[in-house]
C-alpha cells in the first residue's frame, strides 16, 4: 500500500535549499488512499519544509509530485496544489487575524454569493457546518485575534476540513490541543480516512501516531530513513530511527514513566536559545543535531517548539 499509482500523494525525491543550506536531500512520502500516514522526525529533519514543497509554498527547487495520478507542474503555485485536491494545516497560523472564524472559513472556498453579492447566511452556514464537523463551540463571530491559541488551531482545521480536499496535511496540529480537542480532531480524521480520504500527520507525541496512523515515514537530516506500519516497529526502534543513534542506554531513570510531555512551550523567540527537545535524559539542539547537549546553546535560529518530555514508554 502506499507507492506507485495506488498513493492519492506521491512525492518523490523532494529537494530544497535556502541559500546555501540543504533542506531536503531528495525526500519522498507516498500516502494511498484511506491511509492516515505520520511523518516524522526530529526538530530541523524536514518534515514543515517538504509539507510546504508539496503545498507550493514555496515549491521545491526539483522532484515530482503526483496528486491522484496527476502530476504538478514543476514549481507549482498553491493553487494548483488546491486545485488538485490538497489541503493543509501548516504549523506557523495562516488564519487572518482581523477576520472573524466564519470569513476564516469562508475565504478559502471564495465567500459564497449570490446575485454577485456574498451570501451572508450561506457563509455562517457553511462556518458552522465545519466547526460542528469537530464538535466545538466558537462563536463563528468573533475575530481569531480574540481566540486562544487552542480554539485558533481548531478554526484552521475545521477550515481545511470545509474544504473536502483529497489529501489533508496537518503539520503538528495538535501541539496546543487539548484532551478533547484531540480526541474531536482524530474522530473527523478518521472519517475522512475511512471515507477514502489520506491524511499526512505531523506530531512529536508518539502516543498519538500510535494510536492514530496506519504507517508511518521518519526523515532525518533532510532525507528517508525509512517507512513502518506502528505494529511492526516497537517505539524503541523508532525512536532510534528518528534519532539515529542507539538510544537503549538511555531513559532508566525511575521519575519519569511515560511518553507525554511534562512541559511544552510554542511560540518561544529570543537570541541566545537553540531549539531544544528534551528526551530520554538528552537535550538534543536542532542547531546541530548530531552533537547532543545537555544545555541551551547560543544560536541566531531560534525555534518555535520548546519541548521537555519524559522518556517514552518502552514497547
Ligand atoms: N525559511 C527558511 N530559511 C532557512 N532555513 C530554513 C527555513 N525553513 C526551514 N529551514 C531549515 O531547514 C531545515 C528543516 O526545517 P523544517 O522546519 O522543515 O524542520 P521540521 O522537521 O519541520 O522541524 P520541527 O519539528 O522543529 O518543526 C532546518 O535546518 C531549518 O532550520
Ligand atoms: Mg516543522
Amino acid at each position: 500500500m502506499g507507492e506507485g499509482v495506488a498513493s492519492l500523494l506521491d512525492a518523490r525525491e523532494i529537494r530544497k535549499a535556502y541559500g546555501g543550506a540543504v533542506a531536503l536531500r531528495g525526500a519522498s512520502l507516498a500516502v494511498a488512499r484511506g491511509e492516515i500516514h505520520a511523518l516524522l522526525g526530529e526538530n530541523g529533519a524536514g518534515k514543515s519544509t517538504l509539507i510546504k514543497c508539496i503545498a507550493g509554498t514555496p515549491p521545491p527547487d526539483s522532484g515530482t509530485i503526483f496528486v491522484d495520478g496527476r502530476r504538478l507542474a514543476d514549481h507549482h503555485a498553491p493553487a494548483a496544489a488546491a486545485e488538485a485536491g490538497l489541503a493543509f494545516i501548516h504549523q506557523e497560523s495562516t488564519l487572518i487575524e482581523d477576520l472573524t472564524v466564519e470569513e476564516n472559513i469562508a475565504i478559502v472556498e471564495g465567500y459564497p454569493r449570490r446575485w454577485g453579492l456574498i451570501n451572508w447566511p450561506a457563509m455562517r452556514r457553511r462556518a458552522r457546518e465545519a466547526l460542528n464537523t469537530l464538535d466545538v463551540s466558537i462563536d463563528p463571530n468573533r475575530k481569531v485575534a480574540e481566540l486562544p491559541i487552542a480554539a485558533r488551531t481548531t478554526v484552521a482545521i475545521a477550515r481545511a476540513l470545509a474544504l473536502s480536499a483529497k489529501v489533508l496535511v496537518l503539520d503538528e496540529p495538535t501541539a496546543s490541543l487539548g484532551a478533547k480537542d484531540v480526541a474531536a480532531l482524530f474522530a473527523a480524521l478518521r472519517r475522512i480516512s475511512a471515507q477514502g480520504g489520506a491524511i499526512v500527520f505531523v506530531s512529536h507525541r508518539l502516543d498519538e501516531v500510535y494510536d492514530l496512523c496506519d504507517r508511518m515515514t521518519v526523515l532525518r537530516d533532510g532525507a528517508n530513513v525509512g517507512t513502518a506500519r506502528p505494529r511492526d516497529l516497537s517505539r524503541r526502534d523508532l525512536v532510534e530511527m528518528i534519532c539515529g543513534h542507539d538510544v537503549s542506554h538511555v531513559g532508566k531513570s525511575a521519575d519519569a514513566p511515560d511518553s507525554r510531555p511534562v512541559l511544552e512551550a510554542r511560540g518561544y523567540e529570543g537570541e541566545t536559545v537553540a531549539p531544544f527537545d528534551f528526551r530520554w535524559g538528552l537535550v538534543r539542539s536542532s542547531a546541530s543535531p548530531a552533537c547532543p547537549t545537555r544545555g541551551i546553546t547560543n544560536s541566531a535560529k531560534c525555534s518555535s517548539v520548546w519541548r521537555l518530555s519524559s522518556p517514552a514508554a518502552r514497547a
